[in-house]
């Protein structure tokens, strides 16, 4: 199963990236990841939303190859942060031919404290099920990554939560597919 995984940070030093290289290999042996950095996309304007920049291609190209996506979120103000609605964006257009219709998705957040990334992660469901994305609601995780990654590593409690959030979700990839 091809698994784009979209991370709605920028940062170097991203806690969402780090819990990303953490959860992996927790993953059912079947998925294989690939990763889009979506630093690389520019602003999003209509003017250019029918011959959009390369990196757009590329990433609609991605989203298309792929089974499904992991979208794996911060949370700004208690809002997705602009870079990731941006990516969205365009793979949304031009009308009616947007590049996530169908695709299975999966949506997990961290942020340093308890909340997790929640408010972000459930706007973050509603924008893609607006997108006609095929959504897994639940299992969720709205992680508290000062808590439970100490020294760089994951929790073993935690982890077993990762395992079975995916096997939740490759069986949400088989009925949607
Ligand atoms: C502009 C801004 C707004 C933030 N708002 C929230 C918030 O609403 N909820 C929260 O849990 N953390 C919030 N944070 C803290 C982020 O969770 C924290 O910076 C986290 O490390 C960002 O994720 P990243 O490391 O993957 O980039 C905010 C950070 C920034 C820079």
């Amino acid at each position: 199963m091809k698994i784009l995984t979209v991370i709605g940070s920028i940062s170097k030093n991203s806690i969402n990236k780090n819990l990303f290289e953490l959860i992996k290999p927790l993953a059912p042996s079947d998925f294989e990841f690939s990763t889009f950095d979506i630093s690389q996309i520019p602003y999003f304007s209509q003017d250019s939303e029918v011959n959009p920049p390369e990196a757009v291609v590329n990433f609609r190209k991605q989203i298309a190859g792929s089974d499904a996506v992991l979208f794996i979120t911060p949370e700004y103000n208690r809002f997705i942060p602009g870079v990731l609605k941006n990516a969205i964006d365009w793979a949304s257009r031009p009308y009616g031919k947007g590049a996530w219709v169908g695709k299975p998705a999966a949506v997990l957040g961290a942020s340093p404290g308890p909340i997790g990334a929640f408010g972000a992660q459930m706007q973050l469901k509603e924008l893609l099920s607006f997108l006609n994305m095929k959504v897994m609601w639940q299992p969720e995780i709205c992680f508290n990554y000062s808590a439970y990654v100490k020294d760089g590593v994951l929790e073993e409690s935690s982890g077993k939560y990762f395992a079975k959030y995916f096997n939740s979700f490759k069986e949400h990839i088989e009925k949607n597919k």
